[in-house]
């Protein structure tokens, strides 16, 4: 039997992951890095891990992210060469989706207008807006995002999803790659990003992409932090290019209590909480991936390291 080492900075949750291999894989040896037994790991599950941590692992033949994104990887830069895999879980969708429907009505129906009124007693209705006239714009079509424009064009709404190669998506108009970049944006009322961090889309949402977007148009950030440029935002918001802001992810986590982002008009922070995949499901997907890595079988949710995602 394999040995599974747990590495994170996030002592909570390496303490719910070895509760929960314990519960779900009882037949898995799992081991925490200063335990005696991490140094004969082939398999390791990761978040957020110490530098420093993979590359004292003679025998790792597998790196596991325990979560939809690897970019967390990059605080470890001593992993050696080895297949690295991520988690793939439908209520990952679940929750992303509910999480943007939540931001898409919230400017689509002027709840973040009706809000600011509230505070000033001030009662005035809005025109309201049929969902086929709000235009929103989903940067990604992976996993997420596709279930995500999916669910919106369902519910209605005019639809662009934007990804690197080409992708069908029934009534949401598709297009992909730089070349389509600025069409794709072209007034869109909201635009909603759920990429992986990667050199080509870091500082993505930035003066030159706001500027695309219809005036007044509102940004939701499900993928991370270090897809927004801040000083870009924080001006695109003061001079009203843009009216508001959903951020749930942040180059620093947890957001400082002293960034500015807290207090900035037009801003929703929320605590990295758009969706996260079940311990349960965690649990299963790297017991499968070490059982196949064992058996010499294809593993699940390869990441492709040419692209980074
Ligand atoms: N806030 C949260 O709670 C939370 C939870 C989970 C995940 N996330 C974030 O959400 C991100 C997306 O997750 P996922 O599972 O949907 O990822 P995924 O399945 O890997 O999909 C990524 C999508 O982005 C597209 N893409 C990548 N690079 C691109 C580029 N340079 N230009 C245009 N499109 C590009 C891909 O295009 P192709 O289709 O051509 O490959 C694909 O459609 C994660 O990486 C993570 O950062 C956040």
């Amino acid at each position: 039997m394999t040995t599974i080492v747990l590495l994170s900075r996030d002592t909570v949750l390496l303490g719910q992951l070895q509760k929960a291999f314990a519960e779900h894989a009882p037949a898995l040896k799992v081991a925490l890095a200063d335990a005696p037994e991490a140094a004969e790991a082939e398999v390791a599950a990761c978040w957020y891990p110490p530098a420093g941590s993979l590359g004292r692992l003679p025998r790792l033949r597998l790196v596991h992210s325990v979560a939809a994104g690897v970019d967390h990887l990059s605080t470890d830069p001593s992993a050696p060469l080895v297949p690295v895999c991520r988690v793939v879980d439908p209520d990952h969708r679940r929750g992303m989706t509910e999480y943007v429907r939540w931001a898409v009505l919230h400017y689509h129906r002027d709840f973040d207008r009706v809000n600011a009124q509230q505070r000033q007693n001030l009662w005035l209705r809005h025109p309201q807006r049929p969902a086929s006239q709000f235009k929103v714009g989903v940067m990604g079509l992976g996993s997420l995002g596709s279930a995500i424009a999916a669910d919106l064009a369902s519910a209605g709404y005019d639809v662009r999803g934007w990804s690197r190669s080409a992708r069908q998506l029934p009534g949401v108009a598709c297009s992909h790659g730089d070349s389509s970049f600025n069409q794709f944006l072209d007034r869109l009322d909201l635009l909603i990003n759920l990429l992986p961090l990667t050199e080509a889309t870091h500082g993505i949402l930035c003066q030159k992409t706001f500027s695309k977007l219809a005036p007044g148009a509102a940004i939701v950030n499900g993928g991370r932090g270090q897809h927004v440029l801040i000083d870009d935002l924080q001006q695109a918001l003061t001079s009203g290019q843009l009216r508001g802001a959903v951020l749930d992810v942040f180059e620093h986590e947890p957001l400082p209590a002293e960034h500015p982002l807290w207090q900035m008009p037009g801003v929703v922070v929320t605590p990295h909480m758009a969706s996260a995949a079940a311990h349960d499901c965690i649990v299963r997907q790297v017991a499968d991936n070490t059982r196949r890595l064992l058996a010499g079988e294809a593993l699940n949710n390869l990441v492709d390291p040419s692209q980074g995602y």
